[in-house]
């Protein structure tokens, strides 16, 4: 029995090789962080080494305090994560005020877990509050909606409808709609502000210019939503790419008469007449 056996440890290996596979993590882009369950924590505790040093989170995320999380390290590429996960991601330990981290496992080699540690933990940070099951934060580089925020407003809504009317099963998969962040500066507090701010009302984050940060239950659940946004996405960079204008689409009655069979709650703010 090696860590490497435990579940949610191949589940994390699993989403990054997805994530490469995908073409969304070119050289170090992208990150993945995951917090832990209690049992968890208990079920690696023997595979864990004496803790580093106490580091600076760079922001402070008190209601996250003690809690355990893997995470992604800074610099390291995804696409070697399946090959060296020692190398590549660690699991940290937050103290007793939520401000700082040590490392109890992996970074063998050196290097500090991601520079969008702050934006992870102040997003894990609201999810949590919203609902104790939010357990995984996944930031990508998604080719195709970097794309659209050269061309398209920056604005929730015209994001949120624009990829709706592109895929039938969208607004059933984010019927809360996706956020956008304009371009800021990453790595720091400012932007895991901005984030964690759309995140109270949505499971998708789109920073302009850069990639998204999607949130979810479990691995899953996570790496599903992001496929799909992404997806819709390409579709969307494809119709534009062929045409200025649609012939036909997805109508703002049809999302009224969809949110009623499946069952989800489609605000009116993104069903504008246009
Ligand atoms: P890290 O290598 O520090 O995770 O940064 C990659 C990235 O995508 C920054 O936004
Ligand atoms: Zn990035």
């Amino acid at each position: 029995m090696s860590i490497l056996d435990v579940k949610f440890v191949q589940g994390f290996i699993r989403l990054c090789n997805d994530g490469w596979q995908q073409g969304w993590h070119e050289r170090n882009g992208g990150n993945l962080s995951y917090r832990m369950k209690d049992e968890e924590v208990e079920e690696v505790r023997p595979f864990l080494h004496e803790p580093g040093e106490w580091k600076e989170i760079g922001t402070s995320v008190p209601d996250l305090a003690n809690e355990y999380f893997m995470v992604t390290g800074s610099g390291k590429y995804f696409r070697n994560v399946i090959l060296d996960p020692e190398d590549s991601t660690c699991i940290i330990e937050l103290d007793d005020k939520g401000e700082n981290y040590r490392i109890l496992w992996g970074l063998v080699n050196g290097g500090r877990p991601t520079s969008e540690l702050p934006s992870h933990l102040m997003n894990h940070e609201v999810k949590k509050h919203k609902n104790e099951n939010y357990r995984v934060i996944y930031h990508a580089h998604t080719t195709n909606t970097i794309a659209l925020t050269f061309v398209l407003p920056l604005k929730d809504e015209v994001f949120t409808r624009e990829l709706w009317e592109m895929a039938t099963e969208c607004p059933v998969v984010f019927p809360d709609g996706v956020g956008v962040v304009s371009w800021m500066v990453p790595g720091g507090r400012d932007i895991a502000i901005a984030t964690s701010e759309l995140m109270k009302k949505y499971d998708v984050a789109i920073w302009a210019h850069h990639g998204m940060f999607a949130s979810g239950y479990d691995f899953d659940l996570t790496f599903g939503l992001m496929h799909t946004v992404e997806k819709s996405a390409e579709i969307l960079v494809k119709v534009m790419s062929m045409s200025p204008t649609k012939l036909q689409t997805i109508t703002p009655k049809n999302f009224r008469d969809l949110a009623v069979d499946f069952n989800v709650k489609l605000s009116e703010e993104f069903l504008y007449e246009k």
